[in-house]
């Protein structure tokens, strides 16, 4: 058997022994007597009884093993013209200052904190200093809108919100305070203080519930480490499902630890000491698990970037931080080098840097398509390793195990499941099927360490969402198949759930923002094929009868609304006004064949369609308006 193969069967056979040997890689206070457990709700819990703090495993742990002057942290910001190193000594000082100052405010084991910051080693920081004090954090992307950070607000109901005075994007400057009074304004509930790290980009104004980072930094205490059990949690990161409400996704302490520890090892093959760069923001799970976690808890340099793959200042971006930082292995999203591609697309700028420090480039958060993958293969001369994971595992259910036993890629695949997942692809009557078959790619229980352990305040709905489906397994959202050689092909969501440019996005979300314009009598936002970003929103509206404005001034005002609501990232710029929408018999909207019209495909009418006509409509309107590839579309 091979080394991977043998790994993995031991991880599925003897799932206690094999993660009682991966608990060794993190330093405990008290090791876990218990490997597994199953909740009520016979969901697995790892290491309920071990006792750790990861803020201590990442940084003090490795400050006492003579790491104190090895960098913990590179930041380079090119969109302010900065760059900043931060030792495994400073970053504990800074860390055990703020989760003073955080004490401070009232904050207690199990209190939430909001994190609402952009690329700045101050985010970093934050987040450790909430795990230090056993406090949860839940960290919102920059580019939500008010709305949306009022919603996480509200659910995660925190003592405190940490903030930065503004986030830096290519050439403007976005002020964070009204966005975070605006929330809280909209929120139920009102945190107690608001911690305001101030950039001399823009200063905020700070009000009565305010206070200026600097100065509760220099008064603070240093706060110790509070023991906090394998199974507490460290935070939630509200990621989108198929309703308007996003998924409080409850993560542990330990299991999440020891799962980065291993990755760190079997995946991504580093080693304590060497520079790991993952270009993900910390407003998403990768920039959890990849900038903030797993390189530090593995004793590695982590690069925090503050800029864009393109424009920060030009296509080389990259390229430049590998050569200058030393980057051993390299992360982001085939988004970013498509971006790259575009702008260079002979990889010209390369020639201008020296990455032969590169050993692996890993991509991720939307599957690596076929153009882009062999575009790369032939630019590099490293493995370039697609692995497929989600906000809900927080680290990758399929990949080349890199360091454990590297394999031949296939174009389009992301490999083979990682030891930990038992992945299964199953049909709707939940059988499973075999080879080349697509169906709902599943992980049968339990699932390893480091996955969810909850959707916060609402345990139904975990089970709702993920776990009803099919009884014993956890419904990913993804279909797939297998291939005769045991590749896994992860082709896309089996839900309303999109991918923008790596950014995850609720169509249903959307609907519910348009479907509320008082104009609006029906809706549709589906996601379509986008050359660039991999997918984008397109919106399709009924107006109420006896609607008498333009037609372009509604479909404006909806994209506006979109913005103000979800954020830029949600990227909707096309709704088009229709008559009709293609219907079933009873009322349900056919968006898989709408995203087949605007992608271009092929498509038949189906006999349960109510009226028929209704879809000449929609590929008229959409070929009109040049929307994706709908002028390609055939009736077949
Ligand atoms: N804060 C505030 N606004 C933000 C933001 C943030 N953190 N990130 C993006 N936005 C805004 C942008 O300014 C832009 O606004 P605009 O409509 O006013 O121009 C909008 O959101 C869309 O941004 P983006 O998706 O970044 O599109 P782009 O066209 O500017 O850039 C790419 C395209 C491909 C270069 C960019 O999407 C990218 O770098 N993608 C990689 C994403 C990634 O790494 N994801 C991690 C998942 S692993
Ligand atoms: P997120 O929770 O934001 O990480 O998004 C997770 C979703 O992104 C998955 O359910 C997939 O649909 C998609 N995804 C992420 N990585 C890959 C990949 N390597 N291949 C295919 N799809 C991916």
């Amino acid at each position: 058997m091979s080394t991977y193969a043998n790994e993995f069967r031991r991880s599925i056979d003897q799932p206690e022994a094999f993660w009682a040997e991966q608990a060794r890689r993190i330093p405990w206070f008290t090791p876990p007597s218990t490997i597994l457990e199953y909740d009520e709700a016979n969901h697995a819990r790892w290491f309920v009884d071990g006792e750790m703090n990861i803020s201590h495993a990442a940084l003090d742990h490795h400050v006492e093993q003579g790491r104190g002057d090895q960098p913990a942290i590179l930041w380079d910001s090119p969109v302010t013209d900065s760059k900043r190193t931060l030792t495994y000594r400073e970053m504990r000082d800074q860390v055990a200052s703020f989760a003073g100052a955080l004490k401070g405010l009232g904050v207690e084991k199990g209190d939430r904190v909001v994190i609402y910051m952009p690329m700045v080693p101050e985010a970093l920081v934050a987040m450790y200093a909430c795990a230090r004090l056993g406090a949860v954090h839940s960290v919102v992307f920059g580019g939500f809108a008010p709305h949306e950070l009022a919603v996480r607000i509200e659910d995660a109901a925190p003592k405190v919100v940490v903030a930065a005075s503004c986030g830096v994007e290519v050439n403007k400057v976005l002020p964070y305070k009204p966005i975070i009074d605006a929330a809280i304004e909209q929120s139920a509930h009102k945190p107690d203080a608001c911690v305001v790290f101030q950039r001399e980009q823009h200063l905020a104004e700070l009000g009565p519930r305010d206070h200026d980072w600097a100065t509760l930094l220099d008064a603070a205490t240093p706060a110790d480490c509070v023991p906090v059990k394998g199974s507490d949690p460290l935070y939630v990161l509200y990621t989108s499902g198929t309703t308007g409400k996003p998924k409080g996704v409850v993560r542990d302490t330990g299991g999440y630890a020891v799962a980065l520890a291993y990755s760190m090892d079997a995946i991504y093959d580093v080693e304590p000491g060497e520079v790991f760069f993952s270009a993900s923001d910390v407003g998403w799970v990768v920039g959890h698990s990849y900038i903030v976690y797993a390189p530090l808890l593995r004793g590695c340099t982590s690069v925090v970037y503050e800029g864009k793959p393109v424009k920060t200042p030009d296509a080389g971006a990259f390229w430049r931080l590998i050569s200058e930082y030393r980057v051993k292995s390299f992360f982001t999203a085939p988004t970013a080098f498509r971006a790259i591609k575009k702008e260079d697309p002979d990889g010209k700028l390369l020639a201008e840097y020296d990455i032969s420090c590169l050993k692996a480039l890993f991509l991720a958060g939307e599957r690596l398509d076929p153009p882009t993958f062999h575009w790369l293969d032939d630019l590099l001369d490293v493995p370039v390793i697609d692995h497929w994971w989600q906000t809900e595992t927080g680290w990758p259910i399929a990949a080349n195990l890199h360091g454990l036993e590297p394999m031949p890629t296939k174009a389009g695949s992301a490999t083979v499941p990682v030891p930990g997942f038992n992945v299964q692809i199953l049909d709707r009557e939940g059988e499973q099927v075999g080879p080349m078959e697509q169906g709902s790619v599943v992980i049968k229980q339990p699932m390893p360490p480091g996955c969810l352990v909850g959707v916060w305040g609402d345990p139904q709905r975990f089970h709702a969402a993920y776990m009803a489906a099919f009884p014993g397994y956890y419904l990913t959202g993804d279909g797939g198949y297998f291939d005769e050689d045991g590749y896994l092909f992860i082709m896309g969501r089996t839900d309303d759930v999109i991918n923008v440019a790596g950014h995850r996005l609720s169509t249903g979300e959307m609907e519910e923002v348009v479907g509320a314009h008082p104009a609006v009598a029906e809706c549709a936002v589906i996601g379509i094929h986008d050359a660039l970003k991999g997918q984008l929103p397109v919106g399709l509206v009924i107006p109420k009868d006896g609607f008498e404005g333009r037609e372009a001034d509604l479909e404006q005002e909806l994209v506006a609304l979109v913005r103000e609501k979800i954020g830029p990232i949600a990227c909707l710029k096309q709704v088009l006004v229709v008559d009709r929408l293609p219907k079933t018999r009873s009322g349900k909207i056919l968006r898989k064949l709408l995203r087949n019209i605007a992608d271009g495909k092929e498509y038949g009418v189906p006999s349960t369609i109510d009226d028929p006509a209704s879809l000449q409509d929609v590929h008229d309107a959409m070929k009109a308006r040049e929307v994706g590839a709908a002028h390609e579309a055939r009736q077949v």
